[in-house]
């Protein structure tokens, strides 16, 4: 993302000390992935989460699902650290329960929802989303949860409404890197309301079959598939429907490089990382072919007419 140097390892050590280990493991005969080690996370240690397979167009399996270790192990979360592998180290300090959420600003029904009433407005679903990182990393994740939609039908937004603001957890009691320079606190995200009642756009819970770990992002995250991974806030306390574009963390901290739109699009590059191709984790052995990145992110079908008419150039 945008690092700044001096608060972070710089990029280029932290891929050499991979490498160096990838030799390691190589030489002795092992295919373990670099940034698993010591912080290896198995499936079956946190609760089921009971669910079906979707009937949303776009969300069903193309690609072999990543290895949990991968979508565990390798994280962004920047609340926890910078590094890919700091929110598996540092994030068993947030407290998911009790938890919350805040319903506010052009809506019939603002309010406060507990967790519980929340996970039970809509049937889970299982939902099979690549996620594409800006850095040119991509996983491919088997996320339970429901249409965010369901929620917003229910709260009725206001004719006014037309964009959807998400507040994430801001605890520095509980986060160490809150209050870190990296970002303005808390980390915010948004949509244009259309683009928050597609019904790809996911309120998740869970992933391969369990409630979130942390580092994903527990207790309920966004899952936007089309978008690029840092519109998915986790962790979130706060939805607030506005008439005015909201700012988002990323934008606010280099608005060059991260615009409000953010699909994901092979054919504009960021200033400092191609988009034409990706990095699939759990792909990355010495031979490792890169893939090719698709426009909107392979969802092309389900998503292009929301933009219908708009320079994506312009609109990164
Ligand atoms: N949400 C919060 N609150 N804080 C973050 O730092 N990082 C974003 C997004 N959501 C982030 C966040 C980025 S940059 C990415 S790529 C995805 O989460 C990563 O999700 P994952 O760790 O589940 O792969």
């Amino acid at each position: 993302m945008h690092p700044q140097a001096s608060e972070i390892t710089p990029r280029a050590l932290v891929e050499n000390r991979r490498q160096a280990l990838q030799h390691l493991l190589l030489g002795a005969g092992t295919l373990a992935t670099p940034w698993a080690i010591g912080q290896t996370q198995a499936l079956g240690k946190l609760p089921a989460l009971a669910h079906k397979p979707s009937q949303v167009p776009g969300a069903q399996a193309l690609d072999k699902p990543s290895a949990y270790q991968d979508a565990t192990g390798y994280n962004n979360f920047y609340e926890f650290g910078t590094d890919k592998s700091d929110p598996a180290a540092n994030a068993h300090t947030l407290k998911t329960t009790p938890w919350t959420v805040d319903i506010e600003g052009l809506v019939k029904k603002p309010g406060r929802w507990a967790l519980e009433d929340l996970m039970a407005l809509g049937a889970m679903e299982e939902r099979i989303y690549r996620l594409r990182c800006v850095e040119g990393w991509s996983m491919v994740i088997p996320w339970v949860g429901f249409s965010l939609a369901e929620l917003i039908r229910k709260v009725e937004p206001l004719g006014s409404a037309k964009f959807v603001e998400f507040v994430s957890l801001a605890d520095p009691k509980t986060m160490p890197f809150v209050g870190s320079r990296m970002l303005q606190w808390p980390y915010t995200e948004g949509l244009r309301l259309d683009e928050a009642l597609h019904p790809l756009t996911l309120l998740a819970f869970g992933m391969y079959g369990e409630v979130l770990p942390k580092q994903n992002g527990a207790p309920l995250r966004l899952v936007v598939p089309w978008k690029y991974g840092f519109k998915s806030a986790k962790s979130i306390v706060k939805i607030r429907f506005t008439e005015k574009q909201p700012a988002t963390a990323w934008n606010q901290a280099a608005p060059q490089e991260y615009g409000f739109y953010s699909n994901v699009n092979p054919a504009v590059d960021h200033p400092r990382w191609s988009q034409a191709s990706e990095r699939r984790l759990g792909e990355d052995g010495l031979l490792a072919k890169r893939r090719k990145t698709l426009p909107f992110n392979g969802y092309e079908a389900q998503v292009a007419s929301l933009y219908t008419g708009m320079d994506l150039k312009k609109y990164y």
